[in-house]
């Protein structure tokens, strides 16, 4: 193993750490570099793939020719062979004029193929005949056309899962899969957690100005113990959340367990985070997206309900009909605001808020908008199936500290879905 390379390479990309699974990984990459050879790269979730590719075309005789990085989950189902392979004018509805498409773009440098495991079955094909023949043909278009283009891949999907069931071909694996290089989860890398939290720290100070956060003994040992399921984006994650909100600048373990560090790995349903080779579902359209959300929001609705019916059902027993309004005394602690809103308490201290005043539980039901549990709750006007979609997608997200990959998962939808609904959405700022 060149070591002074290594550290050479880590310098120049700003990768941080020095366990053995990171520098082999390091290792492999330069020592395929300069070969033609397709490169695979594995690993969980927010373990550092993107880098790799990068050092792999900077090191090749290719370094002086295009690098394209492609997300292949990102790219709707459609268009990915268009933008993969390119397409005559007029080949199909809206294509107004020619396109080169990314193999034809990048003849002699490298392509790299993220989320290679979202490829559709069709398109697996077509990169098959171009890996093996250097051979493709635009979408509309019968003529051949040849290209000189490096492969390197990455996933984080369990590629032999989705080969058993039929979502990947195992061809196009192998011809992948040639130089297989494993990037190890956080949790494996010993010392490289706690260097890392110290580059992200003194990042983060200087962004800032604020004095880098420090760990205890006790944060350190915790810190190491943890099973880190969203790996080194995680840890980012945690290290700025901390930097930013605590008062304190000597972190302890106490102060971690606050953010949810424990040293058990299964709990607080992080766990959800770590399946980069578990149970995947893999829903393809949006229906079965609003099926899903639907039946949540149905038991939601159903616990909210419930909630309701116990804490306020004394007001549907008061003498005032359906479109009387509720003396003010009627209903606990209700409160006119200036803006022509109403507050009233539940006995258990929750504050929820009307945009008309509460006439009876019924009537406040029928007006359905729960915006937060936390204090203070705002009912109103329904929600869209929009606006309902719009939030889980975005609560997910972060609840899941950015990984797409993690929040299709929990939501049960592909990558792809999820993908076109954040740029729907606008979720990608
Ligand atoms: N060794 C490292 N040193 C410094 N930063 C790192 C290192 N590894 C990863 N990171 C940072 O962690 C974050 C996640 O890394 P990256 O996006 O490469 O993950 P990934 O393996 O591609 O995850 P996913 O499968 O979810 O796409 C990035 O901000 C990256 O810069
Ligand atoms: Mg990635």
């Amino acid at each position: 193993m060149d070591t002074s390379n290594i550290q050479q390479i880590k310098q120049r990309y700003g990768i941080v750490g020095n366990s053995d699974g990171l520098n082999r990984a390091l290792d492999i990459a330069i020592q395929v570099a300069p070969t033609d050879l397709s490169v695979l790269i594995i690993g969980e979730s927010g373990v550092g793939k993107e880098v790799l590719p990068r050092v792999i075309h900077d090191n090749s005789a290719r370094k002086h020719s295009k690098y394209f990085a492609i997300n292949c989950g990102s790219i709707p189902e459609g268009t990915i062979d268009s933008e993969l392979f390119g397409h005559s004018k007029g080949a199909f509805t809206g294509a107004v004029s020619e396109r080169e498409g990314y193999f034809g773009a990048a003849n002699k440098g490298t392509l790299f193929l993220d989320e290679v495991g979202e490829l559709p079955i069709a398109t697996q094909a077509r990169l098959l005949r171009v890996l093996e023949t250097g051979e493709y043909i635009r979408v509309g278009e019968s003529e051949v056309r040849k290209t000189d283009v490096r492969i390197v891949a990455a996933t984080n999907v369990n590629m032999q899962k989705a080969i058993r069931e039929g979502r990947f071909r195992e061809d196009l694996f192998y011809r992948l899969n040639t130089i297989p290089i494993s990037l190890p989860p956080l949790r494996e890398r010993g010392r490289d957690i706690e260097m890392l939290f110290r580059k992200f720290a003194i990042e983060i100070s200087e962004k800032y100005r604020r004095e880098p956060i420090r760990l205890t003994p006790d944060a350190r040992d915790l810190l190491m113990a943890y099973k880190w399921p969203g790996n080194i984006r995680q840890l980012r994650n945690l290290t700025e959340q901390i930097s930013i909100i605590s008062s304190e600048r000597e972190i302890t373990s106490e102060i971690l367990k606050q953010y949810g560090v424990t040293d058990d790995s299964t709990e607080g349903g992080l766990v959800l985070t770590n399946t980069g080779s578990t149970n995947q579902h893999s829903y393809e359209n949006e229906r079965e997206l609003l099926f899903h959300l639907l039946t949540k929001i149905g038991n939601e609705m159903k616990d909210l309900k419930d909630y309701v019916r116990s804490n306020i059902g004394n007001m549907q027993h008061h003498p005032t009909s359906e479109n009387t309004p509720a003396r003010h005394d009627d209903i606990m602690n209700v409160e006119a605001l200036s803006d022509n809103r109403y507050t009233f308490g539940t006995d258990d201290g929750m504050k929820i808020t009307t945009m008309s005043q509460p006439h009876v539980a019924s009537q406040a039901q029928k007006q359905r908008r729960f915006v937060d549990s936390e204090p203070e709750t705002i009912i109103e006007s329904p929600l869209t199936i929009k606006d309902v979609e719009k939030l889980k997608i975005s609560d997910t997200l972060q609840r899941n500290n950015g990984s797409r990959r993690n929040t299709s998962i929990e939501l049960g939808i592909s990558e792809r879905t999820l993908y076109r609904k954040i740029k729907e959405y606008g979720l990608d700022i």
